[in-house]
């Protein structure tokens, strides 16, 4: 336990935990951004007190250039002089571990942990390694962690980091296509649960997000593919010029490690990450009412994903629902035949699947259900109204079972036909 007394105000208590390598510091002190009122007079009686919990409001995305150089300014400036933990994976760390060593040896990073982290082991047993590593080099509470590598990682990461100290700082440097213009520029980090996809999680923004392309010239065109679904999914959803470029452009860029051309990568990237922020700012903590645009093609794929043993990427199983709620749409005259079928086409140019065997009647009624229990009771499927325009189906009655089998039927006889 420790005091501080700060001018014109109370004392503070804060972390009886604390270490003694702590207990000098007042650096989590000093850096509240807000002046301590009081002490306060205690009301003589009262039923209830409003208590503000004011939280972490602002970080940053940057795109980056060159990031690993000797000099690659932004992520030595992020850490700063704080102890920190770098967690990667063992690709990441064979391709790109030693420049990053080499960089950070300029810090006070302290380890570099190599976590077997893939969507098999994508659990709470990771989270409670990078936990015990960071107790074992006595990371404080101005510790932090970078996560170094796919979303994957940058989840693992996120939750361990809300949890160490009762909240730690992360920074990300996402490596894949789903790091950068998805899961590794929001809030939220979970990890999957007795076959249930990322059902313990938390809401803990990083402090910084750095974007550096270059990194996905290593990644497998698998990967490339599947991030490619994140970007589909906004192109639909509400951009369509973002859809256009992907039409036109979605193919090289996938072949040339997103290297090929260069303007058009750049350009994805940065729709694809305005269009998420956009998105997530009106709603960063999803309390904000459940409609939301970026659940397009994250309904059926949780479900999809887990009944496949997690042995198909998230990124094709968001291609596959998109596939779906495409044919609900098209069933419910919400889009034409013409639009269904440049979305379908988009995602056979970009070599992502439209349909795979478990997608059945009843994992879908399941699906549909689990959603209306994680949106406050609305169902919410977001299925496309045009191109760049989508809308929300609120209740099961307007997705019948009859229109799920008819969807069911036609999306897997157009997939056995156009394979
Ligand atoms: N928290 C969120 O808001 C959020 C949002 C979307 C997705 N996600 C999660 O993200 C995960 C999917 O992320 P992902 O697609 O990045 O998967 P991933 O982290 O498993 O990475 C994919 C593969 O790419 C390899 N890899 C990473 N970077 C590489 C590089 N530069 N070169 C070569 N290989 C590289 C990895 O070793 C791995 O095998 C899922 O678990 C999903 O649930 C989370
Ligand atoms: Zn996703």
């Amino acid at each position: 336990m420790r005091s501080t007394t700060f001018e014109g105000a109370l004392a503070v208590n804060d972390d009886e935990g604390a270490s003694p390598d702590e207990g000098a510091s007042t650096d989590n002190l000093t850096s509240l951004p807000t002046a301590r009122i009081g002490p306060r007079p205690a009301p003589l009686e009262w039923a209830s007190i409003a208590m503000d919990c004011p939280a972490r409001t602002r970080y940053e995305v940057l795109l980056c250039h060159s990031l690993l150089r000797p000099d690659g300014s932004a992520l030595l400036e992020a850490i700063g002089d704080r102890r920190a933990l770098l967690v990667t994976t063992p690709t990441v760390d064979r391709l790109h571990g030693s420049a990053m060593r080499a960089l950070l040896e300029k810090t006070n990073t302290v380890s570099t942990l190599v976590l077997d982290a893939r969507e098999e082991t994508k659990s709470m047993a990771l989270v409670e390694a990078v936990v015990a590593e960071a107790l074992s080099h006595g990371l404080n509470r101005r510790g932090l962690l970078i996560s170094f590598g796919g979303g994957v990682c940058s989840d693992i990461v996120t939750l361990s980091a809300s949890l160490i100290r009762r909240g730690v700082g992360h920074i990300r440097v996402p490596t894949t296509l789903i790091g950068q213009i998805d899961a590794g520029i929001g809030l939220k980090g979970a990890v999957n649960f007795r076959a249930k996809k990322s059902f313990v999680g938390c809401f803990h923004p990083p402090e910084q997000v750095l974007i550096d392309p270059a990194f996905l010239k290593s990644l497998p065109r698998r990967f490339l593919a599947s991030g490619v679904a994140e970007a589909i999914k906004m192109g639909i959803a509400r951009d369509v010029k973002l859809f256009e470029l992907l039409e036109s452009r979605s193919l090289e860029l996938i072949m040339s490690g997103f290297d090929e051309p260069a303007a058009a990568g750049r350009e994805l990237l940065q729709r694809s990450i305005w269009a998420m922020l956009d998105e997530l700012r009106q709603n960063p903590y999803e309390d904000q009412g459940y409609e939301r645009l970026v659940d397009f093609g994250h309904t059926f794929s949780p479900a999809l994903e887990a009944a496949m043993g997690f042995g198909i990427h998230h990124g094709e199983a968001v291609a596959i629902d998109m596939a779906l709620s495409a044919t609900i749409a098209r069933s419910l005259g919400l889009i034409s035949s013409e639009v269904w079928q440049r979305i379908v086409n988009l995602l056979r140019t970009t070599s992502l699947p439209i349909f795979a065997r478990p997608l059945e009647l009843q994992l879908c009624r399941d699906a549909l259900r689990e959603a209306c229990r994680h949106r406050g009771g609305s169902m919410n499927l977001v299925v496309p109204a045009g191109i760049g325009r989508a809308v929300f189906l609120k209740s099961r009655d307007e997705v019948p079972d009859s229109l799920l089998e008819e969807s069911l039927a036609c999306l897997s006889s157009y997939a056995v036909a156009d394979s």
